[in-house]
């Protein structure tokens, strides 16, 4: 087994349009989101996590996710990902083309059964089905392993149970994981242990850290987690965010807060600022309030 090289190059995410819009109360528009993503595909991301194909009562406000993947203009240098939480949505996910999948599963039991109404066994079984019908298409998938940190509804969650399951999924052949701290009950010191164990356990595999920001950790939670190797992130531009099936979840880190941050400290994010800092401000008019991104308002350190 190869250990991938350490660099300095991170690799961000997107996740605006699937997280950040998931728990806004009013619809945007379909070609308003695909106006936001072909915006954001020139602005040097490694992935854009697009949509998600769950059931449109689950979540009506991606019940256009087909629309919106044949709608938008694809970069060839980003892949575009739809996040997936059963069978149907991976056939419905195939038909719209996506570049990779992010299959979801909760480490929590309780939440798991709010979000997905099953159990995990249950969620794993057909997530095990659609990693068969991804390999047969040749679509690499990652697995969002949500509330790895701690559950708003179950409260702490034990660092073995995370890695069981990671290593449960990693024996299927998945591409990557992401640990996710769902509800923003992260802490630097959780993290970096966390994140050097599943390096250690998992050397050849894609490892993403998803924080949000609930409770003011969510940068310093990067800085331990990079300082543990990891190179990879999930950031929602503006800070928008959370899962509507979490009591009192809220936004994801802030993408132009995190790029900002990381560039200054001597990382290689490749991402444009100043692109990102203009999605943001149209952001703003696109949701019809103001939103966390304290970077919008002060503008970036000189
Ligand atoms: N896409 C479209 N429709 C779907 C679907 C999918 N992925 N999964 C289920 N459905 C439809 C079924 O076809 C069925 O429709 P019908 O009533 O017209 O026959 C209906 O939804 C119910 O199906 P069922 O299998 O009983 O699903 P459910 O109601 O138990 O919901 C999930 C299960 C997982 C699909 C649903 O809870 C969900 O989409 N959750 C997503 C949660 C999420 O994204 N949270 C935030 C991200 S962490
Ligand atoms: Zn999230």
């Amino acid at each position: 087994m190869n250990r991938l090289p350490q660099t300095n190059r991170i690799h961000v995410a997107e996740v605006v349009t699937r997280d950040g819009f998931q728990s806004e109360p009013q619809f945007i528009p379909t070609e308003d989101k695909i106006a936001l993503i072909d915006l954001m595909s020139t602005a040097g991301y490694a992935a854009i996590e697009v949509t998600s194909f769950t059931s449109p009562r689950a979540i009506p406000m991606l019940a256009d996710a087909g629309a919106v993947f044949a709608g938008i203009t694809r970069n060839p240098a980003v892949e575009y990902i739809a996040l997936i939480p059963n069978a149907r949505g991976a056939e419905r996910a195939l038909q719209a083309r996506v570049d990779a999948f992010n299959l979801v599963m909760s480490i929590s039991e309780a939440h798991n059964q709010a979000n997905l109404r099953m159990g995990r066994e249950q969620s794993f079984g057909q997530l095990q089905e659609v990693i068969r019908l991804a390999e047969a298409n040749k679509v690499p998938v990652n697995v969002s392993l949500s509330t790895s940190f701690g559950c708003s509804l179950a409260g702490a969650i034990a660092p073995d149970d995370v890695l069981h399951w990671a290593r449960r999924f990693a024996d299927l052949g998945v591409r990557g994981i992401s640990l996710c701290d769902t509800t923003g009950m992260a802490n630097p010191v959780a993290v970096g242990a966390l994140c050097q164990r599943a390096r250690k356990a998992f050397p050849t595999l894609q490892i993403t850290l998803h924080f949000h920001n609930t409770r003011g950790m969510g940068l310093a939670n990067v800085v331990t987690a990079v300082q543990a190797g990891i190179r990879r992130f999930d950031a929602s531009l503006g800070g928008l965010g959370g899962c509507p099936y979490a009591p009192g979840a809220t936004g994801n880190i802030c993408t132009e807060e995190l790029v900002h941050m990381l560039d200054l400290m001597g990382y290689d994010t490749g991402m444009n600022l100043e692109l990102l800092l203009q999605g943001s401000a149209q952001l703003e008019h696109l949701v019809g309030r103001t939103i966390p991104s304290q970077l919008l308002r002060a503008g970036p350190v000189l």
